[in-house]
């Protein structure tokens, strides 16, 4: 048994060390070892282990071409010494373990890490709301090396919960955490142009009727009105049109039919997730009737992946390799000032 070969002050310790080879430019990061990892004295080899191997089954990843390591690397009678899951945040002696966690990571050859769970992702990121972030590269710093994080739902939730799709987003967050590994990923530089002046609605109106493909459309609802529309016209570009608040009353009419004249353009294919929503409220609240052709990812994907979630950032999460987005603009300060 693995547990044999371990040097005797850390046997004596408890502690499961890590497996595998550092310099992997893969890392998988789990929270602490359970019973069996005590046992065998390797990390993920008890229930959660196998369905971890599972996933990097599908992933077509094999153990051996992985390192794995734990956050905290004694089994823990009691998590909340190390951390409190409800606030996300690490006790001191957590954080003496998010340390050593941190500083075997910044020694290693690491490109990308998968952060198994809540703890493993407040360790690296500092933030724990991973049924939000999940699937989502994050850029770090560790070693003066940068690295990419990608949280991904801890396998024993699996046992727990018995939500079985959710092995699924596990294979795919491996998946992407081994492609970008490979390839290397840095957040992509996105322009976007928010005009301020109706002259600059209209330049902007005109930059998108340059762009040869596709517009892709959201627009943003607070309090029942339209608060701004988004309009991206290529993988790195959008102009972003602020509404509710954002001008005076003649020229909030004069941009309402820049934006109509946009919206009804015939013959530009126009993307939305759930159309549904967007068309029928533009038509019921604002008097717009938006042109087809309409193309819907939420029912595209809905189509292709049934079971999976649906809405607009789970399926970024699994179709692009986009940063996590939703906290780049504060939409509820945005109420609170209004
Ligand atoms: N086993 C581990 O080694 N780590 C976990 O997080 C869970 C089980």
């Amino acid at each position: 048994m693995a547990f044999i070969n371990l040097p005797l002050e850390k046997r004596r310790a408890g502690e499961v060390p890590p497996e595998g080879d550092p310099s992997r430019p893969l890392a998988i990061v789990g929270e602490a070892p359970g019973k069996v990892e005590v046992l065998e004295g390797r990390p993920f080899v008890g229930p959660a282990g196998r369905v971890l191997s599972e996933c990097m089954h599908s992933a077509g990843i094999t153990r051996h071409e992985v390192y794995i390591t734990n956050t905290i690397k004694v089994k823990p009678d009691n998590l909340s010494r190390f951390f409190n899951k409800r606030t996300g945040r690490f006790t001191p002696d957590g954080e003496e373990w998010v340390g050593r966690l941190r500083h075997e990571l910044s020694v290693s050859g690491a490109r990308a890490i998968v952060c198994c769970g809540k703890v493993a992702t407040a360790a690296l990121l500092g933030r724990a709301d991973i049924t939000a972030i999940r699937g989502y590269p994050f850029e770090v710093l560790l070693g003066g090396i940068k690295r990419v994080i990608v949280p991904t739902i801890h396998p024993a939730e699996t046992l727990y919960s018995r939500n079985s799709i959710h092995r699924l987003y596990i294979a795919h967050d491996l998946q992407k955490a081994a492609r970008l590994a490979r390839d290397g990923w840095s957040p992509p530089r996105i322009e976007i142009t928010i005009p301020q002046t109706v002259h600059e609605v209209r330049a902007a109106a005109e930059l998108l009727q340059r762009a040869t493909g596709p517009w892709a459309i959201d627009i943003e609802v607070i309090n029942f009105e339209v608060s701004c529309i988004g309009f991206a016209y290529a993988r790195d570009r959008a102009v972003v049109v602020p509404i509710a608040r954002a001008w005076g009353l003649d020229a909030e009419v004069e941009v309402w039919d820049i934006l109509a004249e946009l919206l009804e353009t015939p013959g530009r294919v126009k993307i939305f997730h759930n159309a549904i929503f967007d068309v029928q409220f533009l038509a019921q609240h604002n008097g717009i009737f938006v042109a087809p052709p309409i193309f819907d990812t939420m029912i595209a994907h809905s189509l292709a992946y049934p079971d999976m979630l649906k809405s607009l950032g789970f399926i970024a999460s699994v179709h692009t390799d986009l940063p996590y987005w939703k906290d780049w603009a504060d939409f509820k300060s945005i109420e609170r000032e209004e």
